[in-house]
């Protein structure tokens, strides 16, 4: 990691500051986060927070929300009704790319709960979220998992997934983007696919009841927010262009995570997608 990286973060984030909504008290962790935390790390309970303060260095680089509110501890891949699936089909020896990792949280939770680390790839924009994610769960040595930094749309790395992928998990990914470049991102996914039934891209993702494009904070850029509806044309427009076949399975999530992240709009809701190669 930059000297200058490091010294940024040092100084702390004016961005947080700047915006409560994104941030949330790191004591406010439920016991199954610290439960998987501690045993994951083999960190005494007591040292848990200090450690894991150095989330803000995360903020500093790239401020997404997820890391404002603590999605680096939050495991969501568990919630997901496909989780069940995910981790038999990782166990019988297929593989998982997370894209978008972050600090790879959704990674380590799979090894927790017992899949082989050589089944799982995580990419990110970022080398330095791959490294925190390295310091945060102290897995330099022992974690198998192959990592590809860089732009999904621009990097040559990435061909390497090509036709190879059977689980995509695409968590709080699809949602950063205007509809159009989330039609460019899902066709590169595509690629990645093993070309047979049965592929699947799963995550979840914040959505709209009245599906509409909104500026989101604190990036200030375009995103398109779906419902079930949109969603599915969205897929079938990806179809199309790439000459797939897709089934989209949709549900919406009551959570306050969503009312958090964007204020008052009430349309605003967390869905769990699972959409499938036909
Ligand atoms: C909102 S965060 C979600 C992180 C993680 N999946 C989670 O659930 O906590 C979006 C992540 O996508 C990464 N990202 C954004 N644009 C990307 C791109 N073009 N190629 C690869 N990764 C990208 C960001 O660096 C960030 O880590």
């Amino acid at each position: 990691m930059s000297n200058s990286f490091i010294e940024g973060a040092e100084r702390q984030s004016d961005m947080l500051k700047k915006d409560r909504r994104l941030y949330e008290p790191l004591d406010s962790i439920g016991a199954e986060s610290r439960e998987f935390l501690t045993n994951y790390i083999g960190i005494p309970a007591d040292e848990l927070l200090g450690h894991l303060r150095r989330k803000n260095i995360g903020w500093e680089q790239d401020p997404w929300t997820c890391i404002g509110i603590n999605g680096f501890y939050r495991t969501y891949i568990n919630d997901l009704p496909s989780y069940p699936e995910i981790l038999s089909r990782l166990k019988r020896g297929q593989n998982l790319l997370d894209i978008g990792c972050c600090f790879a949280q959704d990674i380590r939770r799979l090894v927790y709960d017992g899949v082989p680390s050589e089944n799982l790839r995580g990419a990110d924009l970022h080398e330095e979220f791959i490294d925190l994610g390295y310091d945060l769960f102290r897995d330099r040595r022992t974690l198998k998992a192959e990592f590809v930094v860089g732009d999904v749309l621009k990097e040559y790395e990435y061909k390497r997934f090509d036709s190879k992928i059977d689980v995509v998990l695409a968590n709080l990914f699809f949602h950063v983007w205007n509809w159009k470049d989330q039609q460019r991102v899902g066709e590169r996914i595509v690629k990645f696919t093993q070309p047979r039934k049965g592929s699947v891209i799963v995550g979840r993702q914040l959505g709209s009841i009245n599906p509409k494009e909104v500026t989101a904070p604190p990036r200030g850029s375009k995103v398109f927010l779906h419902n079930a509806e949109t969603l599915r044309k969205l897929w079938d427009d990806i179809g199309v262009a790439t000459d797939t076949l897709w089934k989209v399975d949709f549900s919406f999530m009551s959570v306050d995570f969503a009312k958090q992240l964007q204020g008052s709009d009430s349309d605003f809701q967390m869905f769990h997608f699972r959409i499938e190669r036909q």
